[in-house]
């Protein structure tokens, strides 16, 4: 099994499913409600784990019923969790999340998640050892995300960062990238142009290795110094699509530690991502291996 560490977020997830979502100053009655672990960290560790790698994550979590829940699932997962810091007197981070039609919209309270500091994470700098590939988003803040690319790069990891959410980058951090996954919106938010092209050009240029967009139901666009292309996805029946780009680039970053192509890879991700969405919630909509391969042989 490849080795990937993943420097990020957990959250417990409060999920409402509504008919549609409320405009501003409504009150609605919604359908069901539930929670579920959840965290762009937390989701895109759990996708390494389940499809098949040995994940390790580095991230906080505070001092109550929520981060003691947490913990619990990430260790069930199989996930390496000695990298986890329990923060007294701060809550965990949790997420309110509205599932309408498929769709979602999301508000983050980070909590303990704000307080990863570049210190805890060289602090494991032995957990980036003999690691393939070390993934980061932006839920947690960017000194320790730029703390965790350098410590990968040090270590021969290949470095893979979700922009997600999206907050301006310095030049220094891009540069650590070699793999930057951002969504259409976060590809044009850092680029500053919504023309996909140059914004590829642009961030490769910066010094970025690969950029690798994700488009929903259109599949993924990768783009590197010597190949790009487009990656459709296979049709299926959308549930939630919450975690669905977690999935796609956890299932990235397994595939490329095991040495595969970047269009190989991107194509094992979104198969893995569609199959997310088939579900309802983030964590827990994680496809297993055996999954994600029988859809593929289908495709
Ligand atoms: O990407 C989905 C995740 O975003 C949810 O699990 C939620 O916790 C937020 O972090």
């Amino acid at each position: 099994m490849k080795k990937i560490v993943v420097v990020g977020s957990i959250n417990m997830d409060l999920i409402m499913e509504t008919p549609r979502l409320p405009a501003l100053g409504e009150t609605l009655l919604g359908g069901p409600f539930s929670t579920a672990p959840g965290g762009k960290g937390a989701n895109q560790s759990a996708a390494c784990a389940r499809l098949g790698a040995e994940a390790v994550h580095i991230g906080r979590l505070g001092d109550d019923l929520f981060g003691r829940q947490l913990l619990e699932v990430l260790k069930d997962e199989g996930i390496d969790t000695s990298g986890i810091a329990v923060t007294p007197d701060r809550s965990s981070g949790v997420a309110q999340i509205c599932v309408a039609g498929g769709d979602n919209s999301i508000i983050v309270a980070p909590g303990a998640n704000a307080l990863l500091s570049a210190r805890d994470v060289r602090d494991h700098r032995d957990l980036f050892r003999e690691a393939r590939a070390a993934l980061f988003q932006l839920e947690v803040p960017l000194e320790a995300v730029t703390e965790g690319l350098r410590l990968a790069r040090s270590e021969g990891a290949l470095t893979i960062l979700n922009p997600a959410p999206w907050r301006p980058l310095p030049d220094e951090t891009l540069a650590l990238v070699d793999v930057f996954v951002p969504n259409a919106i976060e590809l044009s938010q850092c680029a500053m142009t919504a023309n996909r092209e140059k914004a590829f050009e642009k961030l490769l240029e910066t010094g970025v290795g690969a950029v690798v967009m994700t488009a929903g139901s259109d599949g993924a666009y990768f783009a590197s110094s010597h190949r790009s292309g487009h990656v459709p996805a296979p049709s299926v029946n959308v549930v939630d699509s919450t975690g669905a780009g977690d999935t796609f680039t956890g299932a990235l970053a397994v595939s490329l530690a095991e040495g595969h192509q970047l269009q190989e890879a991107v194509r094992f991700g979104v198969h893995a991502g569609a199959l997310a969405c088939t579900r309802l919630g983030a964590l827990p909509a994680i496809p297993r291996r055996d999954e994600v391969e029988a859809l593929l042989a289908r495709s």
